[in-house]
């Protein structure tokens, strides 16, 4: 059920039950982190395995000494510089937090999200939400409560709703376990503004070539219909007819598919309003059922670069 009621949404956290909750990045699938049959259920409605650790989520920096061993001056600068805002802390952990939220691992994933609901909710329990993304393993993310519903609606008792999510792609991961700072996902803040703060960060983030290792797997986002990244004039289909082919492309119109099947990012080249956009037009066009879906890849500037990612990982086959 999706509605607006925070009292509920309190309620039922404290109660150990999932709720749906909006923010500016993707929905979360929430739940008390310090309720291991609480954070098992989310493991079971996304049917996601227990060796992909979960990020904790809080609403005040006050509250993360009792949770890590070490907060690293640069992570604590960023945290000041980003939170609440799409950014996830990898820190070492205090025993405080269980092995079921971080899958066995010495370190936890923690976001201050930037979300007034959300941020209201937080302020009010005594606890933190650990929440993935409110979507079955391996889908598309949610950007809106409709699409949560959609998907997990018979699993979860309730969706807060809080409009559509501003970003529209996961935080950016960065990890400070290690001697350097190592970006773990591309997400909605650009490796360049980490860069500009604090310095040359590593990048790992195909990490899960081996899939027993935390952080992203190949083959994610990804939409039931076939989906191909490459240069749209290229990939014009000879075997399929044109009319059962999705374009997603960042402002062209290609004009041998049909304007219905396809989806425009930012009509004026902005990689950021281009994000917010990317996951509801993979949706849209899954929806359609058509043959497959083209997308051409973004700038590698900015948000393109994480763009990129989502759309690589939703073309990778096994
Ligand atoms: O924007 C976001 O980060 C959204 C919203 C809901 O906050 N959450 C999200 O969660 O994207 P999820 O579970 O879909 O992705 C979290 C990623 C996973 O790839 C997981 O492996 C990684 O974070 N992760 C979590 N804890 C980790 C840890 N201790 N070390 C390394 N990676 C970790
Ligand atoms: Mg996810």
């Amino acid at each position: 059920m999706i509605g607006n009621d925070i009292d509920k949404a309190i309620q039922l956290l404290q109660a150990g039950e999932l709720v749906a909750i909006p923010t500016e990045t993707v929905y979360g699938l929430a739940a008390n982190a310090f309720n291991s049959d609480a954070v098992a259920s989310i493991f079971k409605a996304k049917n996601r395995p227990f060796f992909d650790p979960l990020i904790v989520h809080t609403n005040s920096i006050a509250n993360i000494s009792g949770w890590v061993e070490d907060f690293p001056e640069n992570a604590k600068i960023l945290a000041k510089s980003f939170w609440p805002g799409p950014l996830t802390l990898v820190l070492k952990k205090k025993d405080s937090i269980t092995d079921i939220v971080t899958a066995g691992n010495e370190t936890v994933a923690i976001r201050i999200p930037n979300h007034p609901i959300t941020l209201e909710l937080l302020g009010r329990l005594d606890f933190p939400v650990a929440a993935p993304s409110a979507n079955p393993f391996g889908y598309v993310s949610p950007t809106t409560a409709k699409h949560v519903e959609d998907q997990l609606g018979n699993k979860i008792p309730y969706i807060l709703d809080g409009g559509n999510s501003t970003v529209g792609i996961e935080s950016t991961i960065i990890s400070f376990a290690t001697e350097t700072p190592t970006v773990l996902r591309l997400g909605g803040i650009a490796i360049e503004i980490i860069e500009d703060i604090i310095g040359k960060v590593n990048i790992n983030i195909n990490q899960n070539s081996n899939p027993q290792a935390p952080g992203q797997i190949d083959s994610h986002y990804a939409p039931s219909t076939r989906f191909i990244v490459g240069e749209i004039p290229k990939l014009k289909p000879s075997d399929t007819t044109t009319e059962e082919v999705g374009v997603i492309t960042l402002s062209k119109q290609i004009d041998w598919a049909l304007p219905q099947n396809q989806v425009q990012l930012s009509k004026n080249n902005d990689l950021n309003e281009a994000a917010s956009n990317i996951f509801a037009a993979m949706r849209i066009l899954d929806k359609k059922k058509l043959k497959k879906i083209l997308a051409e890849p973004m700038p590698n500037e900015g948000l393109g670069l994480a763009i990129n990612d989502r759309l690589n990982r939703a073309a990778y086959k096994l």
